[in-house]
């Protein structure tokens, strides 16, 4: 005889994010996500998915044709990024300056791209004329870099020089902007930057599962010259636009109930006015930054390069990173992030992203951490 096992249903406690992503969504993006299910090819669906595409660009700042969220978190975004302009052999450039830039490596070498990397140490910044000096040494597919490191909290800065030194030696520009969309300027067109990804879970506040890209002219072109098929059936972007665009022809199911959470997301960014978003991102980090001088801590990244959703802090000698971090979200809620990779155990990373980038949340960390340092 079968015995029939009965499971309780499971509840999560409310958290406070404040790592590296995801983070908080807010109460209306949450109440999206609960809608009911429609088919993907439903005429509201349809328009849902309009309506996506057209805020999708007003965050990019693009005009361009092909900017959709495709299905998958942010490395589905920049597996699409990569995949769909290299074809074996081709040689490509990647700035690495964290673990992101690593990712992107690893992924390139998997489509067959001979990969050249440039690197500095992490928590550092690309130098624009070592970039140039390594454009001018090889003829390169496109040049690949990571605008927000979340890794180290560095923000990249001279992107649109970064583009134009590609553009001048006939490489495109891809833009890795998982950690900056949404909570620090994007401007894709003034910038000219040919392909772009991102995620619905960091700064944008809407559910992991979705990464928005934008595909500019020369992208476009690139892709339509390729010689040999794209070596990833789900991403395939000519593909998927088919069903993104004019034909709506089936390509995959929809992750519909993602897109509800992402328009109402995109929606609230829009609503709340780009410019003051940025400002109130830039402001809520500068707090923080202050805070933590104030009690004694070292920020990982020069200020002029620190990125503004997501901070890293130095853990002090006399701090165990482990105790620190499992007392903030243990007996206060609040999850923040480890140290990745070459920083492991070395520092914190403190996001401020999208709902989570709130005054009331940055003193409440600080007044957390100055209770558990001071034991
Ligand atoms: C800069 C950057 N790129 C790519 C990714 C990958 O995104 P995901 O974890 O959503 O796949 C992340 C995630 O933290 C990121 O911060």
């Amino acid at each position: 005889m079968s015995e029939k096992k009965l499971h309780s249903a499971f509840n999560v406690p409310e958290r406070i994010l404040l790592g590296p992503g995801p983070s908080n969504m807010p109460p209306s993006v949450s109440q999206a996500l609960a809608m009911p299910v429609i088919g993907h090819l439903d005429p509201i669906f349809l328009q849902v998915m309009d309506e996506v595409q057209g805020m999708l660009r007003q965050l990019f700042q693009t005009k361009n044709r092909l900017t959709i969220p495709v299905s998958g978190t942010g490395s589905a975004g920049m597996e699409a990024a990569l995949s769909n302009f290299i074809e074996p052999g081709d040689r490509v450039l990647i700035g690495v300056i964290g673990y992101f830039g690593e990712r992107m490596v690893a992924m390139a070498e998997r489509y067959g791209a001979e990969v050249h990397r440039l690197e500095v140490p992490w928590g550092q910044a690309l130098d624009l004329d070592e970039v140039k000096a390594a454009l001018g040494k090889h003829k390169y597919k496109f040049l690949a870099v990571v605008h927000g490191e979340t890794s180290s909290g560095v923000r990249q800065p001279q992107i649109a020089e970064l583009a134009a030194a590609a553009h001048q030696h006939g490489a495109l520009f891809i833009l890795d902007t998982v950690a900056s969309l949404g909570g620090v300027p994007v401007e894709t067109d003034a910038w000219d930057v040919d392909v772009a990804f991102s995620g619905s879970q960091k700064a944008l506040s809407a559910s992991p599962g979705l990464a928005p890209i934008t595909i500019g002219p020369r992208a476009e072109e690139a892709l339509a010259k390729r010689k040999t098929q794209v070596g990833n059936w789900y991403l395939s972007l000519g593909e998927v636009q088919k069903y993104w665009g004019g034909e709506r022809t089936y390509h995959h199911t929809a992750p519909v109930q993602l897109n509800y959470a992402l328009h109402e997301a995109l929606r609230l960014a829009l609503d709340e006015g780009l410019e003051a978003r940025y400002a109130r991102h830039q402001h809520n980090a500068e707090t923080l930054w202050s805070g933590l001088e104030a009690l004694d801590m070292e920020m990982l990244v020069a200020r002029e390069n620190r990125l503004a959703t997501v901070t890293s802090v130095r853990v002090p000698p006399s701090a165990s990173h482990d105790h620190v971090k499992n007392s903030l979200l243990n007996d206060y809620g609040i999850e923040i992030g480890a140290g990745l990779g070459q920083l492991k155990g070395q520092i914190w990373r403190i996001g401020l992203m999208g709902h989570s980038s709130q005054r009331k949340y940055v003193s409440l960390v600080l007044a957390a951490l100055r209770e558990i340092l001071s034991g």
